[in-house]
C-alpha cells in the first residue's frame, strides 16, 4: 500500500512546524533563558540549533524517508534489531513529555479564561504572581484542565480532525507571528523595557556554567521536537522530490524565530514590571498579562493570545500523542480508538502527581526536583539528547549513503555542507553531547 504523503513541500513544512513550534519556544524558552542569564544562553542556544539541530532535522526526516515507516519501523529496518530500542525509547520520551506537556496545555486554557472573566488582566506583578501561583498549586483546577487539554487531544488524534488542525495552523501561525509582533512593540515602548533587551541580546560569558551549556542543549532538541523520532514519521510521509535540507531549514529557522520573539516578548516585560528574571515556569503566564494591562483593548488581546498559545500546544500534543498511538496500533496491534484512549489515560495519570509536585506534593522530591521537573528534565536534558546522539551514530556511520542520497547525494549546491552534515553525525554529535551528558549528569 501506498502510503500516503503531504499534500505538497508548504505543507510538510506546516506540519513540521506545527508540532515543533509549541510551548517550548512560547513558554519554556523565555523562562530558561531569563534563569540562564539571557545573552549568552541565547548564542549557545542558537549555535546548538544550526549546527547539530539542523543536522538532526536532516537525519530524522531522512531516516524516516529512506525507510518508509515511523521510528521504531525506521531503526528496525535501517539499523536492524540492535537498534529498534532506539525506536521504543523515544515512544517512551514522547510518552513522559505529553504527561507534563498536557499540564501545561491545561494552564493555557485556564488563562483563556481567566483573560475573559478579566482575572488576570492586572499591572499590579503581585497580584499576577499570586493568582498564577494558588493556580498551579491548587490540588483540583489544574487537573481539571489538565483533563481537558488531554482530551481536546485525543479528539484531535481520533476525530482525525488533522486535517482541520493543519488547516487551521496555517492561519493560527501566522497569527500568532503577528500577535507577537505587536506584543513586542507595546512592551518596548514600556519604561525599563530596555533593561530587558540588553539583558536578553547583551552576552554575560561569565554566567555560563555547565548547567547553562546542557539547558541550551535540552531546549534545543525540546523545541525542535527532536531526538524522540517525531520527525522521523514526519518525513516518511515526505514526496520524493521534496528537498528535505530546504524544509529542514525552514522548519528550524521558524521555530527559532519564534524562540525570539517570545524571548523579545517576554523579557523587556520581566524588567519593566520588576518581575524576577528567574521566576520560573510561571513567567509567560505572569507577564504577559502586565502588558496586556497596559493595551488599549488589552483584554481582547490576552484572550486571543492564550488561545494562539493554546492552539500552538495542541499542535506539538497531537503530534507527540500520534508518535504513541501509532506505536501501540504498529505493535500491539491495538485498535486505534483504544490504543489512543488508553495510553492518554496513562499519560493523565502520570500527570497528576507532575501537577501536585507544583503545590501540595511540593515536599517529596527526587535528586532534589520534583515530579514535573524531573519529568521534564530527564527527557529534555537527558533522553533526546541522548536519541540525538544514537541517531547521529546510526546515520553517520551505518547507514550514510542512504541518509546522502536521501539529502540530494552529490548534486553540486549540497556539496558545501554535505561533509559538514557528515562530520557533525559521526564526530561533533556523539563528542559533544557525549560529553555534555557525563558531565552534567555524573
Ligand atoms: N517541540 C514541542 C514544543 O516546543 C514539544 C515537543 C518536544 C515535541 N518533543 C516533541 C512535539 C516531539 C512533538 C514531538 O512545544
Amino acid at each position: 500500500m501506498a502510503r500516503s504523503q503531504w499534500g505538497s513541500r508548504l505543507g510538510f513544512i506546516l506540519a513540521a512546524a506545527g508540532s515543533a513550534v509549541g510551548l517550548g519556544a512560547i513558554w519554556k524558552f523565555p523562562y530558561v533563558a531569563s534563569q540562564n542569564g539571557g545573552g549568552a544562553f541565547l548564542l549557545i542556544f542558537i549555535g546548538f540549533v544550526f549546527t547539530l539541530g539542523i543536522a538532526m532535522m536532516m537525519a530524522e526526516m531522512a531516516l524516516g524517508r529512506a525507510a518508509q515507516s515511523g521510528a521504531v519501523g525506521a531503526y528496525r529496518k535501517m539499523g536492524g534489531k540492535n537498534w529498534v530500542w532506539v525506536g521504543y525509547m523515544g515512544v517512551l520520551v514522547g510518552f513522559l513529555i505529553m504527561s507534563f506537556y498536557s499540564v501545561v496545555g491545561g494552564w493555557t486554557i485556564a488563562y483563556i479564561i481567566k483573560s475573559v472573566t478579566g482575572e488576570v488582566i492586572s499591572a499590579d506583578a503581585k497580584h499576577l504572581g499570586s493568582v498564577f501561583g494558588s493556580f498551579v498549586s491548587d490540588p483540583v483546577q489544574p487537573l481539571v484542565y489538565h483533563a481537558l487539554f488531554m482530551a481536546l487531544t485525543v479528539g484531535v488524534v481520533l476525530g482525525g480532525v488533522q486535517k482541520g488542525i493543519e488547516n487551521l495552523s496555517k492561519f493560527l501561525m501566522p497569527a500568532l507571528f503577528v500577535m507577537m509582533l505587536v506584543l513586542i512593540a507595546r512592551g518596548l515602548f514600556l519604561p525599563g523595557a530596555l533593561d530587558g533587551v540588553a539583558y536578553f541580546l547583551n552576552p554575560d560569558f561569565s554566567k555560563v556554567t555547565g548547567k547553562t551549556v546542557i539547558d541550551a542543549l535540552g531546549l534545543a532538541f525540546f523545541s525542535l521536537s527532536l531526538g524522540m523520532g517525531a520527525m522521523v514519521a514526519y518525513g516518511s510521509y515526505v514526496s520524493k522530490d521534496t528537498s528535505i535540507p530546504g524544509s529542514a531549514l525552514w522548519v528550524v529557522s521558524l521555530t527559532t524565530g519564534v524562540c525570539i520573539l517570545a524571548g523579545l516578548m517576554v523579557l523587556p516585560a520581566v524588567f519593566a514590571f520588576g518581575f524576577d528574571p528567574a521566576a520560573g515556569p510561571g513567567l509567560t503566564f505572569i507577564t504577559m498579562p502586565a502588558v496586556f494591562a497596559k493595551m488599549v483593548g488589552g483584554q481582547l488581546f490576552a484572550v486571543v493570545f492564550f488561545i494562539l498559545l493554546m492552539v500552538a500546544a495542541l499542535t506539538s500534543a497531537v503530534s507527540l500523542m500520534e508518535v504513541v498511538t501509532s506505536f501501540m496500533i504498529d505493535e500491539f496491534h491495538m485498535k486505534r480508538v483504544p490504543a489512543a484512549l488508553s495510553m492518554a489515560s496513562l499519560m493523565f495519570v502520570l500527570g497528576v502527581p507532575a501537577s501536585l509536585s507544583l503545590g501540595e506534593w511540593s515536599g517529596y522530591t527526587l535528586f532534589g526536583k520534583g515530579v514535573f521537573d524531573l519529568l521534564d528534565y530527564t527527557t529534555s536534558n537527558i533522553l533526546m539528547p541522548l536519541g540525538g546522539v544514537l541517531l547521529a551514530i546510526l546515520a553517520g556511520w551505518k547507514i550514510w549513503p542512504e541518509i546522502h542520497a536521501q539529502l540530494g547525494g552529490d548534486r553540486g549546491e549540497r556539496i558545501v555542507w554535505m561533509p559538514a552534515m557528515k562530520a557533525i553525525s559521526c564526530f561533533v554529535a556523539p563528542a559533544l553531547v557525549g560529553v555534555i551528558l557525563v558531565y552534567n549528569n555524573l
